[in-house]
């Protein structure tokens, strides 16, 4: 296993025999449909394990039949000479990732993400889950990839539609980064395609310099790649959202939260939300979040207790932006944060 994964940018699939001696080809069975350069590329590979992306996908009680169906697939070849190619989402990188970190005690691992949400944040950082009981990512290992390939072909045979998931992850790490990857990324009026895979080198590069800092998760730094995540979670699971979608709903709620908190000034908040770019953090479905009953609240509070990033106590170590470059973890209670989530709302809805 590497601790560092070479990254590669690329046009186009490079030839398999490029990738290793034996492949295993684990995916996401809807790319053979979508993606005809794909599902041409495949049948260079002999041994393919084609899988239905989403959650179940993770749930441990069907991990017993995959890995007895992949044993058997991968029973003639030695743990020398095998790699295990991953191509799919996020939840078929978190499973593939996994049968690599385990598979003849751990192989050779290469992902090519084919959603944005996975090319600019799930593929890296070397974490792998599956679910238990319904509860999201319970058990995993850290298992950097050798080798993450993003392929501009792949990600672009996604419906253009789901940019707006991609933009969620790549907003938050240029808050985090600041700099360049912010100044230049504020100014884009529209966030598609093409915007996103220009911007895809820079915000990988930056989610490496926060991992790099603490790989394994020991030193509590990774934990600011939390930013927006806290109420995102919440709305995800609520609101059944995509992931990227409800991350959007959870920076601003981060960015509205930190100027309430005075970490973030009058000036600087005006001047983030001035830019062009930030037309895209709201979506038309929002007028829907924000009709909040009390009984939500009820379901809210639970959802934010069980989030794992919590601590002991009925707090959360919360992620705030003072600016762009520049964010302050605070611990909050859980009382606060629903108390912020109805002010917000008193705020849209009566300015
Ligand atoms: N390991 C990590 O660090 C990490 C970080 C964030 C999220 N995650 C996990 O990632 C998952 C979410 O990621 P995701 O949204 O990529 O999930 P996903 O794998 O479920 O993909 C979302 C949908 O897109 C489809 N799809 C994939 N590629 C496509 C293509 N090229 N064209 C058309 N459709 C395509 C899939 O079939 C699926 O329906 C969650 O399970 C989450 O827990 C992991
Ligand atoms: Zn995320």
């Amino acid at each position: 296993m590497k601790s560092q994964s070479t990254l590669v940018f690329s046009n186009e699939l490079p030839p398999a025999k490029k990738l290793g001696e034996e492949i295993l080809l684990i995916y996401d069975q809807i790319l053979a449909q979508k993606s005809p350069v794909f599902k041409k590329w495949s049948k260079q590979i002999n041994l393919h394990y084609a899988v239905k992306a989403g959650e179940h996908l993770k749930d441990i009680e069907q991990f017993p039949k995959h890995i007895k169906a992949i044993t058997k697939l991968t029973e003639q070849t030695s743990v020398k000479k095998l790699t295990v190619v991953v191509v799919g989402g996020g939840s078929v990188g978190d499973f593939g990732g996994f049968v690599a970190s385990i598979l003849k005690r751990g192989v050779r691992l290469l992902h090519i993400p084919s959603t944005w949400l996975a090319a600019i944040d799930s593929a890296h950082g070397g974490k792998t889950a599956l679910n238990v009981g319904g509860a999201k990512n319970q058990i995993g290992t850290f298992y950097p990839a050798d080798q993450i390939l993003m392929v501009r072909s792949v990600l672009m045979s996604q419906p253009e539609a789901r940019a707006y998931e991609g933009f969620g992850e790549l907003i938050k790490i240029a808050f985090i980064e600041g700099g360049k990857l912010w100044t230049s990324l504020a100014k884009e009026r529209q966030v598609n395609s093409r915007v996103l895979w220009k911007y895809l080198e820079p915000a990988v590069k930056a989610k490496y310099k926060v991992v790099g800092r603490d790989p394994q998760e020991k030193k509590g730094i990774r934990h600011v790649l939390n930013l927006g995540h806290t109420v995102g979670h919440v709305l995800e699971s609520y609101y059944e959202l995509p992931h990227g979608i409800a991350i959007n709903y959870g920076l601003d709620f981060a960015l509205r939260f930190s100027l309430q908190k005075k970490i973030m000034k009058p000036v600087e908040f005006e001047k983030i939300y001035a830019e062009p770019v930030m037309g895209y953090l709201l979506s038309p479905l929002r007028d829907d979040l924000i009709s909040i009953q009390s009984h939500d609240l009820k379901e809210y509070r639970r959802l934010l207790l069980s989030d794992k990033k919590k601590t002991k106590s009925a707090t959360l170590r919360f992620v705030f932006v003072k600016k762009a470059g520049q964010t302050v973890i605070e611990e909050v209670s859980v009382d606060d944060i629903l108390i912020e989530i109805c002010r917000q709302r008193e705020e849209e809805l009566h300015g």
